[in-house]
């Protein structure tokens, strides 16, 4: 019997870390459900002690999720460990993960603290958490950069206080796989009670090496548990792609002998909801989630592929679930139907007034656009949560011309606490002139990051979903828009983005 690999999904913590990738609680109660359908069997809901919002949404998370452990970071304090328990109070499977930095660089540097009290802090640590909890999860942070005699003593302390997984973390992605995967073998090795703790990596992927560490870890260090995120994301240059470790054990099945409990259908749809909440897009050519990845454009692969298909392909779109852009709900579909698709995408609205809220926005886009995809319901899903959550600003509608060699004009509708505004915008184009519109009003003075259209789906009558990420004092904030005319869906993403600075979320990041 095949041992079994345990995915932890850390793309609600370690990817929500990425610049700009924060997410409201309903939106991570969203993931989280999809996490769930895709069967990771954790799910790191956040870091309790962030913030009121991310403790809420770790509450929240617990008490809709059934099958899969859910986990909170806490950093190596009671005050951490006791927030991130209370947060966890109604989950039915529940872990609390700790850390502390045991790299010489970190421990001088940024604790300023010694190997003494290093030791010390993440024993009382680990005792603290399993007065909540069996299932404690220990992490030295930096673990990759720090000594083998020191790493030895701190988890053999922590395991003795018992830290149930032990994860061996390249914080900064500095990690080479040999050399990784060796270090946790040494490790296991040279620890007496090493065989007491499930072994876990968790790479970073600043040197594009993050899944190829992490598989070395598996296969050369013994470790059990892979963490990682959805579509990669994670600070910086990301995490351990979640689609790319499953598909690669489960592709590689004659070397990778081991039992995923994951549903790889789900995968496609998992990686587009969190493309589309973050508002980070997927490139085309990535690995397995990718819009290329199963595009065989050259005729002579295509000529392959229709001799026999595992001529050029080593895995199937369908197991991924590329369900190629399915016609799911037209103009003469009704509140039964669309519910219905609601109910099969795992989509759950808190009440009947959100469903028929929804249905009308859906009829709306169905005037416009003959053929409704999943993509689309999943879209005007989003548009509508942000609706119903009394934000700050609006969008009500807008006018705007453009002609050849002109400047274009813009006038734009939205609502500001509750009152409706009036404002108009000259720029290089109908996009610059509409967000002009909008800033000579809300005057926010933020920096213009990123500005990018995607269709959501094939075709001209797809809806375009624009992404606009804004820097202000420190903090990034991306703002996410859809609509089948993408100077709406701009203006959408401009107010989204507005709406996330305004919000004034004081976040701890918990590695800083
Ligand atoms: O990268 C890292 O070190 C982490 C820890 C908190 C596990 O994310
Ligand atoms: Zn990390």
């Amino acid at each position: 019997m095949a041992e079994k690999l345990i995915i932890f999904d850390t793309t609600l913590r370690d990817g929500e870390q990425s610049p700009g990738a924060s997410m409201t609680r309903d939106e991570k109660i969203r993931i989280a459900k999809q996490l769930e359908r895709l069967r990771v069997d954790v799910i790191e809901a956040g870091f309790a002690a962030a913030s009121q919002g991310d403790f809420e949404s770790i509450r929240s998370i617990s008490s809709v999720i059934r099958d899969s452990i859910v986990c909170s970071l806490s950093r190596a304090n009671d005050r951490d460990i006791a927030r991130a328990a209370e947060a966890l109070e109604h989950a039915q499977r529940k872990r609390i993960h700790t850390f502390i930095a045991t790299s010489p660089l970190h421990m001088e540097k940024k604790l300023r603290m010694s190997p003494d009290q290093v030791v010390e802090q993440a024993k009382m640590a680990v005792r603290y958490a399993r007065k909540f909890t069996d299932d404690v999860e220990f992490s030295p942070e930096d673990g990759s950069r720090s000594e083998m005699d020191f790493l030895c003593r701190v988890i053999e302390t922590v395991i003795n206080e018992g830290a149930t997984t032990i994860n061996f973390a390249d914080t900064v992605g500095y990690a080479v796989p040999t050399l990784y995967g060796t270090m946790i073998r040494n490790l296991r090795e040279r620890i007496p009670n090493s065989d007491k703790a499930i072994w876990s990596v968790h790479c970073h992927n600043d040197l594009g090496m993050a899944v190829a560490n992490s598989l070395s870890g598996v296969i050369i260090g013994g470790a059990r548990q892979v963490e990682c995120t959805i579509n990669g994301l994670g600070e910086r240059a990301g995490n351990t792609a979640l689609e790319e470790i499953v598909m690669a054990i489960r592709t590689r099945k004659d070397y990778f002998d081991f039992q995923l409990g994951i549903d790889t259908t789900q995968i496609v749809p998992t990686s587009k909801l969190v493309a589309q909440i973050t508002g980070f897009n997927v490139q085309p050519n990535k690995a397995v989630v990718g819009a290329n990845a199963f595009a065989h454009a050259s005729g002579i692969h295509q000529d392959g592929i229709l001799k026999a298909r595992d001529t050029y392909e080593i895995m199937r779109a369908e197991d991924v679930g590329w369900a190629a852009n399915k016609i799911v709900l037209g103009k003469l579909s009704g509140r039964n139907a669309f519910k219905q698709r609601l109910d099969e995408l795992g989509i759950e609205l808190e009440s009947e007034a959100e469903v028929n809220a929804a249905f009308a926005r859906f009829k709306e886009l169905a005037d416009r656009k003959s053929e409704i995809y999943d993509e689309d319901i999943m879209a005007l899903v989003s548009d509508e949560q942000h609706s119903h959550t009394k934000e700050y600003y609006n969008f009500v509608s807008l006018s705007q011309s453009s002609e050849s060699g002109a400047k274009s004009r813009a006038k734009v509708i939205f609502s500001i606490d509750g009152k409706e505004t009036v404002s108009e915008g000259l720029g290089n184009g109908p996009v610059d002139a509409t967000l002009a519109a909008v800033e000579s009003v809300t005057q926010s003075g933020a920096e213009f990051l990123l500005f990018s259209v995607n269709a959501i789906t094939e075709g001209t009558q797809s809806q375009g979903e624009v992404t606009i990420r804004l820097s202000k004092a420190g903090r990034i904030v991306n703002g996410v828009g859809a609509d089948p005319d993408i100077i709406v869906a701009s203006a959408k993403a401009y107010i989204a983005a507005l709406n996330k600075l305004h919000s004034k979320i004081e976040k701890v990041n918990p590695q800083l």
